[in-house]
């Protein structure tokens, strides 16, 4: 099973994700954490260039980058842990690009398009907050990133996620509550797709 954990900047997914990777194994499941962008060449290549904005590159040609880093992720990473019979979680996926990119102003029809290569996740989850909670968490940071920066962006962003969650039927997690009551909550989906309830 391949689980993908999504929202904005500051929302909290690294610090659930580490609460139900414990809850998953301490249950007996083999669990292999992941994220993206990848710690591929490519995945690298658009953390130490694009998010520190040392490269200015359109919306486009990011979109591209993206999927070639999960084309990649998926092929090296991603696809070799499932066939082992791990359940895989990784930190963003596919929603990402049509969440961020999307608020760049590339159409989602193509987003996807240009993702229709890589499986897709069984389950996404999105972790949301009011946009409040979500400045207060991201202006206690240091050297923010480039998406980071501007909160009216990350609105979008988070409008875009929500829209999807409607549309397809994604879990949205409240993340203003604790983080183990967060993971309690996906534990529970999760156990209940993986008994096939
Ligand atoms: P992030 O999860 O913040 O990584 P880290 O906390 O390890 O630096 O992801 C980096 C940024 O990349 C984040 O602002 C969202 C953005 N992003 C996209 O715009 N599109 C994508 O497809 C992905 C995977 C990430």
């Amino acid at each position: 099973m391949l689980i993908d954990v999504e929202g904005v900047d500051g929302v909290g997914k690294s610090t659930v994700i580490a609460v139900l990777y414990r809850m998953l194994t301490e249950r007996g499941y083999r669990v292999h954490v992941t994220r993206e962008p990848s710690d591929g060449p490519i995945g690298r290549f658009i953390r130490d260039n694009v998010l520190k904005g040392r490269l200015n590159i359109t919306p486009e040609a990011l979109t591209l980058l993206f999927a070639a880093d999960r084309a990649m992720h998926y092929a090296s990473e991603i696809g070799p842990r499932l066939n082992e019979g791990y359940l895989v979680i990784t930190e963003r996926y596919i929603e990402s690009s049509v969440a961020y990119q999307g608020a760049q102003g590339v159409s989602i029809g193509w987003i996807l398009e240009v993702n229709s290569k890589v499986p897709k996740p069984d389950m996404v989850f999105i972790l949301d907050a009011p946009m409040e909670v979500i400045a207060r968490r991201i202006s206690g940071r240091v050297n923010l990133e480039y998406f980071e920066r501007n909160v009216e962006f990350l609105s979008r962003v988070r409008e875009i996620y929500l829209s999807r969650a409607r549309e397809m039927g994604y879990i949205v997690v409240d993340a203003s509550l604790s983080p183990e009551e967060e993971a309690l909550t996906m534990l529970n989906y999760i156990e209940g797709k993986a008994k096939g309830s």
